[in-house]
């Protein structure tokens, strides 16, 4: 059969109490409507709308490409933000798969459960439905006495015996395109919000022998509706959860789900580690036999195999195999560490390059530079690559070894195999091979204490 998709995402979403349009709220580090999108290209449907009102050139922004936008002014309910879909899918003759954005925890294989549902059944309406042990603040599906849906009820205008039904509507459903924005256009807001009620479409097409199928969710915490931060809460939670299990059971040992937040594109390798209190966001990617954690914080990194980082952060740069982080480093964006680089405690690296084999092992800052092979940076070595208006870049050729405690000045470099004495302040280029020293000369005056105490105290 043939299939287009509609997300009403559209809604302001009063009660997540925010600027931002509920949609774009992120779980686990991307949009909740992303998921909605996600699983419905999972089903395979191509042909998808959006619709979007409350500062929907937003939401517009981020999806035009995967959606044809179209926009619902002023919001006026779910009935009447479907029916903005029309023009959408003019001519379009198969069934329409209707979602709201704000169910992001549902799955591709849920929604071909309901298709399937709604061919078998030769419905107009398919409405899938859920039981759950708090139905409170969703719709009820009310059935008679044989079983069969007769309307859906929303709380807000539920009797008190409707609201002791445990049946929700999860606000999807499945519709046959033949006369459904003709019906559509029937529905009247005379209830307790004053809105357009999409539900309202059950009891119309009944009343005109429009037959309407429901179909239980299997797994009815994927129908979880995000209408205030704490289900917001509750669905990352879950999906977090969803993404640690993926993990483990691709080969990933996680030591402790509970503390451990990986975002949804994040990709490990088999039997890479994460301990306790792991942060993993965005695009990163870590590879095979890494310990990751505990207590790290990675953004976009790419990480190569057999490394480990404890107790660091690391945003936006690249490590390779067999190097060691931290603990407690602070790798910024746009550094590269090549292969069995060790950087050790209280270092922080930014826009630097570190050749394969290099150490920094403490307490130092090394900012625009570019670093060598088997090169040793000293304890408490500082690039001063700033001075006040710009930056400069910094240069160590391969073998160098940085004396500790050196002040690096830039733009300077110092070349392949060079040695820095220890507590320099460099502001001149150190020749291949050469000694660079600049520091006071050491003075030795014989029996200096002897003498202050004459001075201070006289002669006995
Ligand atoms: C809706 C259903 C309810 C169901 C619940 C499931 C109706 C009347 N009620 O209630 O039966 O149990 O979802 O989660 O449909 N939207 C628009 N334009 C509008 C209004 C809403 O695009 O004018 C969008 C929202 O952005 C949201 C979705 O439709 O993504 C659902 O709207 P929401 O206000 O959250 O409906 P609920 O009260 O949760
Ligand atoms: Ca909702």
């Amino acid at each position: 059969m043939e299939l287009a998709a509609v997300i009403l995402a559209a809604g302001k979403g009063t009660r997540m109490k925010s600027e931002l349009p509920k949609v774009l709220h992120k779980i686990c580090g991307r949009p909740m409507v992303s998921y909605v999108l996600k699983a419905v290209k999972g089903a395979g449907i191509e042909r998808i709308v959006m619709v979007v009102g409350h500062r929907g050139e937003l939401v517009a922004e981020a999806f035009q490409a995967e959606a044809a936008i179209v926009y619902q002014e002023p919001q006026l309910g779910t009935a009447h933000a479907l029916l903005q879909a029309k023009g959408a899918l003019a001519g379009f003759g198969g069934h329409v798969l209707v979602l709201p954005g704000d169910t992001p925890l549902v799955t591709e294989r849920t929604l071909l459960d309901i298709l399937e549902a709604h061919r078998s059944a030769h419905a107009f309406a398919t409405v899938l439905t859920a039981c759950l042990e708090e139905p409170a603040g969703y719709g009820r599906v009310v059935r008679d006495s044989s079983g069969r849906v007769v309307k859906i009820v929303e709380q807000k205008d539920a009797t008190a015996d409707e609201l002791a039904i445990k049946e929700v509507n999860t606000g999807i459903y499945c519709f046959s395109a033949d006369g459904l924005f003709a019906y559509l256009d029937r529905i009247r807001p005379d209830n307790a919000q004053n809105e357009y009620y999409l539900t309202d479409l059950v009891e119309i097409y009944l009343q005109n022998n429009r037959p309407v199928a429901a179909y239980r969710a299997a797994r009815p915490e994927e129908v979880l509706g995000i209408n205030d931060r704490r289900q917001l809460a509750q669905a990352e939670a879950l999906l977090r959860r969803r993404k640690t299990d993926e993990l483990m059971l691709s080969g990933v040992t996680v030591i402790d789900p509970a503390s451990t937040f990986v975002d949804q594109e994040v990709v490990v390798g088999r039997d890479s580690v994460i301990y306790p209190f792991t942060v993993i966001e965005g695009n990163s990617v870590i590879g095979k036999n890494c310990a990751i954690g505990p207590g790290a914080h990675l953004k976009d990194v790419r990480i190569g195999e057999n490394v480990l980082v404890t107790n660091s952060v690391v945003v936006e740069s690249v490590v390779e195999d067999y190097c060691s982080i931290g603990p407690f480093a602070y790798i910024r964006p746009g550094c590269r560490l090549k292969r069995k680089v060790k950087i050790g405690d209280f270092v922080e690296l930014k826009k630097t390059v570190v050749g394969e084999n290099s150490k920094v092992p403490h307490l130092s800052y090394l900012g625009d530079t570019t670093v060598g092979a088997d090169v040793n940076i000293g304890a408490g070595t500082i690039t001063c690559n700033y001075d006040g208006v710009r930056k400069w870049p910094t240069y160590i050729g391969d073998g160098a070894f940085i004396g500790s405690n050196t002040n690096l000045v830039a733009p300077v470099e110092v070349g392949a195999g060079a040695v820095i004495g220890a507590g320099s302040t460099i502001t001149k280029n150190v020749p291949p091979g050469a000694l660079g020293v600049a520091r006071g000369r050491q003075r030795i005056v014989e029996r200096w204490s002897a003498r202050r105490k004459i001075r201070e105290e006289g002669p006995d």
